[in-house]
């Protein structure tokens, strides 16, 4: 890519307060701690009270990126990027709102839909505002309350699924700096759309749809999704690898979509990176969609397993299907 590279210089990330164990699931649908420990890792999820859409979340997070970033960037943005598979509105966009509401001005703002996957394409869609020079400095979150579109009854989908946003900030600067994104690699496969889907309220189906039963919810095939998840992720992960000049060193972390702990050793395995360094969260927070990587980077940072200098690996799987990775030497920053 031609232009300034996108250096990350700025992290922040918010989970509503409230997070229901897998005891406390139990007693909602017929599932129990064991399988869900067992089949997923997943301890507890955290899920927005009625009157919290995802625009609160993305703004707590985006606000908490803009200061940990104030050190090396400077206020204000010049683009804001809301990863989203839950907006609080089908239409608009939820960005708008969100770069209004964090006093942002009149910036560039838009959604992207990539559900799981979504966090990454923002940031390849923030990378090359900053390459085009069409932007200087470009916040990208992820945001979801994922609750919101589960069936209650779907006692995979809430063993699965949580709430939260992660954002981070970009800024123009040198590919050689700790921070600058690597390349990305991004893909998607629409033959497998049906696989992870919200059925109505689109145009193909409008809700409530006349002369059908109306599903409003989320539905995913939880098998064929899991082998695509590892198949893809794995496929992606080894394309940017080769890429990254890194001479076939691994990388000190990945940072994987927080998908099921299953997955992420499976995909750990196939790169020949140790299961210990695949970072995992999703013990406590489950699979937050396109929040799920940023989530993620400010747990480890918080943690202590990532740290400037590490060469990571990120990378994600979701509906569309989408899948990507990128890598990123990590810069010195504070998760905020
Ligand atoms: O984020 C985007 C990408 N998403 C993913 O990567 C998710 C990928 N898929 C998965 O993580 C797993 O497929 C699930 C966790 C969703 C399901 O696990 P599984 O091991 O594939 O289970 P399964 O769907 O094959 O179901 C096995 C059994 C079924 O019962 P029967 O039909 O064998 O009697 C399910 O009804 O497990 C049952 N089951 C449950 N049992 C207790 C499904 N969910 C639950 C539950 N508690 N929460």
């Amino acid at each position: 890519m031609s232009g300034p590279a996108a250096v990350v210089c700025g992290l922040g990330t918010w989970v509503p307060p409230y997070a229901l164990t897998n005891e406390e699931l139990s007693a909602l649908v017929d599932t129990s701690d064991a399988w869900i420990r067992s089949r997923t890792g997943i301890g507890r999820r955290h899920i927005a009270d009625a009157a919290t859409a995802t625009s609160d979340l993305a703004v707590e997070a985006g606000g908490r990126a803009l200061k940990s970033a104030r050190a090396h960037a400077g206020p204000g943005v010049d683009a804001v990027v809301v990863a989203t598979t839950t907006p609080d509105r089908p239409c608009p966009a939820t960005a708008p709102l969100v770069a209004a509401r964090l006093g942002l001005g009149t910036v560039a703002a838009f959604d992207v839909a990539a559900v799981c996957t979504g966090f990454l394409y923002g940031l390849a869609a923030g990378a090359g505002l900053i390459a085009a020079g069409t932007a200087g400095r470009v916040l990208v979150i992820g945001a979801e309350t994922f609750s919101r579109i589960l069936d209650p009854a779907d006692r995979a989908g809430r063993a699965i699924f949580g709430d939260g946003a992660g954002a981070v900030v970009l800024r123009a600067g040198e590919a050689a700096e700790p921070g600058a994104l690597g390349s990305f690699d991004l893909g998607s496969d629409g033959t497998g759309s049906d696989l992870i889907a919200v059925r109505t309220g689109g145009s193909r189906q409008p809700y409530p749809a006349a002369g059908q039963a109306a599903d409003p919810y989320f539905r995913m095939n939880g098998k064929a999704v899991f082998r695509g998840a590892v198949e893809r992720m794995t496929a992606s992960s080894r394309r940017v690898l080769a890429r990254t000049g890194w001479a076939g060193q691994r990388p000190d972390l990945v940072v994987a979509h927080q998908a099921n702990l299953r997955i992420l050793h499976a995909v750990a395995d196939r790169l020949g990176v140790a299961r210990a360094d695949c970072y995992v969260n999703l013990d406590r927070v489950g699979n937050t969609a396109a929040a799920s990587l940023p989530l993620a980077l400010g747990d480890a940072g918080r943690d202590g397993v990532l740290n400037a200098g590490h060469r990571v690996l990120l990378t994600a799987f979701g509906g569309g299907l989408t899948w990507g990775a990128c890598t990123v030497t990590w810069p010195d920053i504070e998760p905020a």
